[in-house]
């Protein structure tokens, strides 16, 4: 366990991931910043009351400063507006640029160790505005999408085939957003390549799904996005991070050459451990899934020359 773990923005997926972090006691101290006067206290409060049934001694709170959350050895950053039907990621651009520098501006000047893990969206612009504001290296800047959009694909393989989740293995990659790539080369359950157990079609129309994810919970919620799972995802980054664990898992990192890509954020496997990213890894692709992951790369870079610094 870590010392601190602060989560900035007490909506849903901010919530949801401070009591899912303190269940797994994965800091001795959760902090839960927020502009929302008595939100983060009241939320914070309720948790730290969950404690003696759950059986945690993470001590959570919730502030609207961030004096309580000084010296955090993680951050992990969800403040910002969620998407509403027929809104896209990137329609959240400006207004959540300009909640994610001031965020940025006060972690760098309370927890300038701190590994930061973004949430907010448009996430791969976002991973980029707090590392431009911070000046964090690229080992403590990561962007949480490859893990959740992985899930959301692993889900409906085990579904389709009726096999548990646990078997699948899988790895979604490039930016988050309809774009994202789907590695069909890469899918196998239990080692057995997918490809020899659903017809394309039906592997086709799991990928588009996938790729929908986000939407297809948005329409049904109307008045916000999806927090279960994304906040799982956003635990498994920190977890894999305070135990050290070396995971290979689909982040958002910063590329200075990989795949023959720099100067952008964009999904990759990513190697995690105390230090934050430790390595990523460069896999060999098929020509249609490089294709795809350079689109991709050019569907984050568009916004990210419009956000304004
Ligand atoms: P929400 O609306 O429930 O919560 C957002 C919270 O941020 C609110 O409580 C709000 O008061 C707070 N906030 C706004 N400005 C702030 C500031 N300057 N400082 C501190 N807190 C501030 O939204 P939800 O559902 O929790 O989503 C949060 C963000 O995460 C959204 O941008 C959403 O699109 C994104 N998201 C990203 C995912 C991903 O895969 N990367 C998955 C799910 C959500
Ligand atoms: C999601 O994928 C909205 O990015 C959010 O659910």
């Amino acid at each position: 366990m870590v010392n601190k773990i602060t989560v900035v923005g007490a909506g849903n997926v901010g919530a949801t991931t401070a009591q899912r972090v303190a269940e797994k006691e994965l800091a001795k101290h959760v902090v839960l910043v927020d502009i929302m006067e008595g939100v983060p206290q009241g939320k914070g409060l309720d948790q730290w009351e969950s404690a003696p049934i759950e059986g945690f001694d993470s001590r959570i709170m919730g502030t609207n400063g961030y004096d309580e959350s000084a010296n955090s050895d993680i951050v992990v950053v969800t403040a910002g507006i969620a998407r509403k039907p027929g809104m896209s990621r990137d329609d959240l651009l400006n207004t959540n640029a300009g909640i994610v520098k001031q965020v940025s501006e006060s972690i760098k000047a309370t927890s300038p160790n701190a590994i930061l893990i973004m949430v907010s969206n448009p996430l791969d612009v976002m991973s980029y505005v707090a590392k431009e504001v911070t000046g964090f290296p690229r080992e403590r800047v990561l962007g949480m999408a490859g893990v959740l959009d992985t899930a959301r694909y692993r889900s409906f393989i085990a579904e389709a085939l009726d096999v548990s989740v646990r078997d699948i293995q899988a790895m979604v990659l490039g930016g988050h957003g309809d774009t994202m790539v789907p590695l069909i080369s890469y899918t196998s359950v239990s080692g057995i390549p997918v490809t020899q157990l659903m017809s394309k079609e039906r592997l086709d129309a799991i990928v588009e799904r996938t790729r929908g994810g986000g939407a297809e919970i948005v329409k049904y919620l109307k008045t916000g996005s999806a927090y279960y799972a994304p906040s799982s995802a956003a635990v498994q980054m920190c977890e894999a991070i305070v135990r050290d664990q070396k995971r290979i898992l689909p982040c958002a990192a910063w590329l200075e050459g990989e795949y023959g890509m720099s100067g952008l954020f964009l999904g990759v496997p990513c190697k995690l451990g105390r230090a934050g990213l430790e390595g990523i890894l460069e896999v060999t692709l098929t020509d249609e899934e490089r294709q795809a992951l350079e689109k991709s790369a050019e569907a984050v870079r568009e916004p990210m020359s419009a956000v304004k610094l």
